[in-house]
């Protein structure tokens, strides 16, 4: 018998999979830079409130929740990085994690990575998480970074798709009839929610080759030919898209409340 402690898991040559890692560090980047059309006019998507409180501190809180989380990178708009240091200032947040804001750009792809630009070396996990999705919970979270530390390249929340859907050929004008082209199979399709989470050199690599426009982070990991894994999404982590998703964040919240209260 030995007293000597097990080496660490050598990684699996080709795998195209890091090892796993217990102790990896892990950062949030929050893109909150888009102005929310759908929603209606207004103030940017992510600084409306929700019960009081702006939606991008509830997903900042939703990320810091997790003890894994131990720095949270918020991209602003470009003209709002003061507005939401301001922000971050005035509302309580974990003493035990970090906070950096930088100015988003264009696009989603562009705010991301303005986030990891601005991650300083030692967090070797990453998560992306959209400020539009305020209500995700800790467990949901933790699901993801667990996923990562077991060696995944990247993981995604996801959910089992309610409607049956349709592909078509998109109509020259909204509302006009579009011509039905395909059903695919319900059963192999699954929606996805953030946070998604990554082995942080393999989403810098995805962010430095592919510059196709996506809507997801994971699937520029796919397009690198690396596996992407799901773990169990939550119906909580609902996108803010349209005013109706706002009367249902405003529920969910106060059925919390109420739950809290007992
Ligand atoms: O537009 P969509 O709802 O897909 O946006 C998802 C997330 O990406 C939101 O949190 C939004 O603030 C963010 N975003 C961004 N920079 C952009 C556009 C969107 O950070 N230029």
């Amino acid at each position: 018998m030995t007293d000597d402690p097990l080496p660490p898991p050598s990684p699996t040559p080709h795998s195209g999979r890091p090892a796993a890692r217990t102790t990896a560090r892990t950062a949030a980047v929050i893109p909150a830079a888009g102005r929310g059309v759908r929603l209606g006019p207004g103030a940017p998507k992510a600084l409306r409130a929700l019960g009081g409180t702006p939606m991008l501190i509830h997903a900042i809180r939703a990320m810091a929740d997790s003890r894994a989380v131990s720095l949270v990178v918020v991209v602003a708009p470009p003209d709002g990085a003061a507005e939401v240091k301001a922000l971050l200032d005035t509302h309580a947040l974990p003493d035990r994690t970090d906070f950096l804001v930088v100015p988003g750009g264009e696009s989603r792809q562009e705010s991301v990575r303005a986030g990891l630009d601005a991650l300083p070396p030692g967090y070797d996990i990453v998560l992306v998480h959209d400020a539009a999705r305020p209500l995700v919970p800790v467990d949901t979270v933790d699901a993801v970074i667990e996923a990562v530390r077991d060696g995944a390249p990247a993981v995604v929340p996801a959910l089992p798709l309610a409607d049956t859907v349709k592909q078509v050929e998109p109509a020259p004008e909204p509302g006009a009839p579009e011509r039905v082209v395909a059903t695919p199979d319900r059963s192999l399709l699954r929606a996805v929610q953030t946070p998604q989470g990554f082995d942080r050199a393999t989403l810098v690599r995805a962010h430095e080759t592919v510059t196709d426009n996506v809507t997801d982070d994971a699937s520029m990991v796919e397009q690198l030919g690396l596996p992407v894994v799901t773990v169990p999404g939550h119906e909580e982590a609902f996108k803010v898209t349209r005013p109706l998703d706002l009367v249902l964040a405003e529920a969910v919240l106060a059925r919390r409340r109420l739950n809290d209260g007992f």
